[in-house]
């Protein structure tokens, strides 16, 4: 017996999910949960849509490098020795060994197997003893390249080779972010191995535009001066790859530490209006931002498997703010401040994790106040019915 999820019905289904918040479903649980949506959701999704990887300045020389991986395909990044940043597959293209692991500075990829040599361009420079092997010419051999795009300092990947460009799709974060300088931004890590996550990337994702919770699950004194009944959310461009949401505060310059205003320098162009206001906003399927007026919380996610995820957190504050003999306290108990609200957070992930794979779990309704879950509906429902007709259309569905 077939028992398949993946009909006609259930996609055409997903209409419900991207109408108005008035009138809106949530989605279908088998989209969190059932493994052959999520092996549809990364042809879907992770193999077209543009995945964030990290930060600019994470490679600072030519030949700095790091590897991460999305949907278990491992990723390199590198400088390269004209100072691009670029991105490969570091499959060794001879029996699938990887050629970089972890982070560094190199010169060339030496592959530990049987020492294949990379250049930081991708090129095969060498492979030892291929002399009796024919038609074999280390000319023609390269890493896959993946696409790359740099948005305000984020490095982005494509695993499609005819992805169109991110930022014409980003112009409304784009420009609501534009005081906050984020090309020159300095970064704050998570330090520490990335936390792994047991829930569906969904589940994550919805929790960190979610208006609706702040002052229900994180009610308290400090979380109540960004209340759920003063988020707002923008009308943005057709086609948008991003979306955000206003949140404006009981005060200027609020801040979540104990004296709920601003320990950091606020960025200096913030006009009144933006320093009265916090803005959450995502690019999915991978990159998150939370911003207030002395601060950016970003969660880059990487996702694992159906209920698998690591977030990768750190925070952005204006240039000079680390000189502050004060510095390292301040943007301290700004993180620390926050992290029983990340542990609230995380709880309910859990929960809903565990209640959607309930043979009673349901498509449930919309507060006004969660309207960021519409705009990411939107985005998700687009991809997955346009994946579903392709896939009709060559006579796979
Ligand atoms: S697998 Fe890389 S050289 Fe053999
Ligand atoms: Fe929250």
């Amino acid at each position: 017996m077939n028992n398949t999820i993946m009909t006609d019905a259930f996609f055409a289904s997903f209409d419900s999910s991207a109408l108005d918040i008035s009138r809106a479903d949530t989605l279908p649980p088998q989209c969190y949960n059932d493994p052959e949506f999520f092996e549809f959701e990364k042809d879907a999704i992770f193999y077209r849509a543009w995945l964030v990887v990290g930060r600019v300045g994470w490679l600072k020389e030519p030949g700095d490098y790091y590897t991460t991986s999305h949907v278990d395909e491992p990723i390199l990044v590198v400088k390269d020795r004209e100072g691009a940043i670029r991105a490969f597959s570091p499959v060794c293209r001879h029996r699938a060994a990887l050629v970089a692991e972890g982070k560094g500075n190199a010169r060339s990829f030496r592959c530990p197997y049987h020492h294949w040599t990379y250049s930081l361009e991708g090129r095969l420079l060498g492979a030892p003893a291929m002399d009796r092997t024919c038609d074999f010419n280390t000319k023609d051999i390269n890493l896959p390249e993946f696409k790359v795009e740099i948005w305000l300092g984020f490095i982005f990947v494509n695993f499609d080779p005819d992805a169109e460009p991110l930022a014409p799709r980003l112009t409304a974060l784009s420009e609501v972010l534009a005081n906050y300088d984020l090309n020159s931004a300095e970064e704050r890590r998570m330090e520490g191995e990335p936390r792994k996550e047991p829930w569906n990337w969904k589940v994550r994702f919805e929790n960190s535009n979610d208006g609706y919770h702040a002052n229900r699950l994180h009610g308290g004194p400090v979380h109540d001066i960004c209340p759920s009944d003063l988020a707002s959310f923008p009308v943005l461009p057709a086609q948008t790859a991003g979306y955000f949401r206003y949140n404006q505060n009981t005060h200027a310059d609020a801040s979540f530490n104990p004296t709920l205003k601003a320990l950091l320098p606020i960025f200096p162009k913030l006009t009144p209006e933006e320093r009265h206001r916090m803005l959450f906003l995502c690019v999915p399927p991978t990159l998150t931002m939370f911003a207030r007026c002395d601060m950016i919380a970003y969660s880059m996610f990487s996702v694992d498997g159906v209920s698998e995820m690591t977030a990768r957190q750190g925070w952005l504050a204006t240039p000079g703010a680390s000189k502050d003999p004060l510095y390292e306290l301040k943007i301290t108990t700004n993180i620390n401040t926050s992290l029983p609200i990340f542990a609230q957070d995380r709880a309910v992930d859990l929960s809903v994790e565990k209640g959607l794979r309930s043979r009673f779990a349901c498509r449930g309704r919309y507060s006004w106040q969660e309207g960021g879950q519409i705009e990411l509906n939107k985005w998700l429902v687009d991809h997955y019915q346009a994946a579903w007709n392709k896939r009709k259309g060559n006579g796979l569905g």
